[in-house]
């Protein structure tokens, strides 16, 4: 450090130079000043000094100081202004928003798991032929019941319980039958639809929603046989699963077809194979859909001639097909709203 006892300005001046270069920043130029021209700084002691030199001296060493002084000021000043210019552009750098940058943007959005099933079930049909034909999902009694060979008092109403709304007048649809009848009564015949939509009953456990999904089929025209409808299914079995699987019909009973079936396929899970299949319980079948060949009764519901029409139709449980699609064991976390099964659900 330069003694300011001694006559050393030039030194004073130049190790002030010195040090400004190395000053890159605001904040270095603050100590600057403060260590020259503070308190207790260099060329306030030198100030101070002053009255310790011969009288005659003073004048002019006071002079040479109080210029060494405003020239480290102004010094100060302009490299203050500098890097004051210098910073502001810098934030201004780091602040910039790239607007020619592409936006991260958000995750796709996609269909619920049993929509895109819905859609695939009903393409294959739309192939065949088939249109889609909607229908209220808050139904009468005539056209979920009554049209569909189920009066009043009849024991198939007992597994069919439903929510009833104006008294009994009204209820949330059981199965999606009656836009069979409605279909009927709208188109007439020859027919060929697939009906899909939700459906409501008072049941809930691991298989059970009281609120699902399914498909409808109905087939009308003239000379329709049982073949007609076992080939149907057969080839859209294959075309769900993507491989042929063996299947069977087993009689069954439904009051709207005459005669009925049900049909089963081969368990995808073990193929038969697994005594301990959680899938198919050991049995190698699943249970796929109900169907048969129409009820007379019901074309004449749906103001069809039975002596000159006959058709047949089936039932299915989309939610069901999509269990066994993405092999889950729990048919509610469909309707859970959990994103993490959502969002990795369907590829
Ligand atoms: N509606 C029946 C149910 O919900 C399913 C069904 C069975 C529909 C046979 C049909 C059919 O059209 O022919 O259980």
């Amino acid at each position: 450090m330069v003694n300011p006892k001694t006559n050393g300005i030039e030194d004073v001046k130049n190790a002030f130079i010195k040090e400004l270069k190395l000053a890159k920043r605001s904040e270095n130029l603050n100590e600057l000043r403060i260590r020259y021209l503070g308190r207790k700084g260099i060329v306030t002691q030198m100030l101070k000094s002053l009255g310790t030199l011969p009288p005659e001296d003073r004048p002019a060493m006071g002079k040479a100081i109080n210029d060494l002084k405003s020239t480290i000021e102004d010094m100060l000043k302009r490299r203050m202004e500098e890097l004051a210019l210098f910073e502001e552009r810098e934030q201004e750098r780091k602040d910039a928003i790239d607007v020619t940058q592409p936006p991260k943007g958000r995750p796709w959005g996609g269909f619920h798991p049993v929509v895109e099933v819905m859609h695939e079930l009903m393409d294959i049909f739309v192939g065949l032929g088939f249109s889609v034909a909607l229908g209220p999902e808050v139904e009468d009694d005539f056209h979920n019941f009554e049209a569909l060979n189920i009066p009043p008092h009849h024991p198939a109403r007992d597994m069919q319980d439903t929510f009833y709304l104006q008294g009994n007048e009204l209820l949330l649809r059981t199965h999606t039958s009656p836009v069979q009848v409605r279909s009927m009564l709208k188109y007439g015949a020859p027919l060929r639809i697939v009906c899909p939509g939700k459906v409501y009953r008072r049941d809930s456990d691991p298989t059970h929603s009281p609120m699902f999904h399914q498909l409808e089929g109905l087939l009308i025209d003239e000379d329709v046989s049982i073949s007609d409808l076992k080939g149907c299914m057969v080839h859209f079995i294959d075309k769900v699963f993507g491989r042929p699987l063996k299947s069977r019909f087993r009689a069954s009973y439904f009051p709207f077809t005459e005669p009925s079936l049900e049909m089963d396929v081969e368990c995808i899970a073990c193929s038969g194979e697994d005594p301990a299949c959680r899938i198919c319980k050991g049995t190698g079948w699943l249970e796929i859909c109900g169907m048969g060949m129409v009820h007379p009764k019901v074309l004449r519901a749906g103001g069809i001639d039975p002596e000159v029409y006959n058709g047949f139709a089936w039932g299915l449980g989309i939610d069901r097909v999509a269990m066994l699609k993405y092999s889950l064991s729990d048919l509610r976390i469909l309707f859970s709203g959990d994103i993490a099964f959502l969002a990795g659900g369907v590829n």
